[in-house]
């Protein structure tokens, strides 16, 4: 019998073919609506999921009786229910390590652009404004030398203090729940408390994973512990951070400026005070978005799908007990 994969994201007419080779596919390349009736019948008969950026929920995974596995173009995993999907042995393949050179760039892109007032200055020039040479108040800071904070230590959070360390003399400090002597070695980062790392970082950069733990573990309180120079760059989810708190914290001059690639609700709504203020660089989550990474995120995806979907171990496995369980059962 052949297996029948549903795929959804824009994939390129390479990834089809591949999977076409082996699987029948159900493409559909601008899901709007889950309740689309093809969708719905494709998911009915479906062993196998590859897309991204869709909300999975137990009522969609009840429409999909026969699914034995999902492989997301993406690293992180908060669209699905994991717990849900081991408990019905459905196992969830992410795409980690391809994409986070590329995802730490933006990260530091983040970085440079807020304390240098990148974006703000080159409108600027662009509105004719740039008449004589520019004065203190267009000054920004400096990058180089400086503490970095990194709330969160994995492999995203480790390449951007990489950068910082290396090519820019940054002094690390990170909060993260194990210690990591390698890199403390690698990088001469000191682990702390996260009120230490707030109070004592002029960048402080979110790029912890969301879960019930790490929603909104940046409020109110902490955007107070920081000092009034700091600035504050979020890589990770949007809900990591109250962002009713982010925006008082800008207003009232609490920290300096804030670099974004995420946000609550995505898109982001025009209504939001955030990309109109001078100080925020707002990036529409390009975290990953290089023609290059894309590219091997899908190829990772589809090669996940095609391991899962033939018994065999994917490359990159959230869900280990679901394969642990198929294999003690075959
Ligand atoms: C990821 O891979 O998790 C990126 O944030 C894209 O969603």
């Amino acid at each position: 019998m052949t297996k029948r994969i549903v795929a959804y994201s824009r994939l390129k007419p390479k990834h089809l073919d591949q999977l076409s080779q082996r699987f029948h596919v159900d493409y559909f390349e601008a899901l709007k609506d889950t309740d689309d009736p093809d969708f719905r019948k494709a998911l009915s008969e479906a062993h196998g999921i590859v897309g991204s950026s869709l909300l999975i929920t137990p009522e969609l995974l009840d429409a999909a009786p026969q699914l034995e596995a999902i492989a997301s173009i993406s690293v992180g995993y908060d669209n699905y229910p994991v717990e849900e999907l081991t408990q019905r042995g459905i196992l969830l393949c992410n795409t980690p390590d391809v994409l986070t050179e590329t995802t730490a760039d933006t990260g530091f892109l983040l970085i440079m652009a807020t304390a240098r007032r990148a974006i703000e200055l080159a409108e600027f020039v662009k509105r004719g404004d740039w008449r004589e040479s520019i004065g203190e108040a267009h000054f920004g800071s400096d990058v180089h030398g400086k503490t970095l904070g990194m709330i969160g230590f994995g492999r995203i959070g480790a390449a951007i203090a990489r950068r910082g360390a290396l090519g820019f003399g940054m002094q690390v400090l990170y909060s993260n729940a194990s210690p990591k002597p390698e890199l403390e070695r690698e990088l001469g980062a000191t682990r702390c408390e996260l009120e230490e790392l707030l109070a004592q970082s002029d960048f402080v950069c979110v790029s912890v994973p969301l879960s019930a733990e790490t929603t909104h573990l940046i409020g109110r309180r902490e955007f107070g512990l920081m000092k009034p120079s700091a600035i504050f760059v979020n890589i990770a989810r949007g809900k990591v951070v109250d962002e009713a708190a982010l925006i008082g914290a800008l207003e009232n001059g609490e920290i300096r400026a804030a670099g974004l690639d995420v946000f609550e609700q995505e898109p982001l709504s025009p209504e939001s005070p955030l990309p109109h203020m001078t100080n925020v660089v707002a990036l529409p989550h390009i975290g990953s978005a290089t023609h290059e990474t894309r590219e091997a995120m899908t190829q990772r995806a589809v090669d996940n799908i095609t391991l899962a979907l033939e018994g065999k171990r994917p490359i990159s496995l959230v869900n280990e007990a679901a394969f642990l369980q198929r294999t003690t059962a075959h």
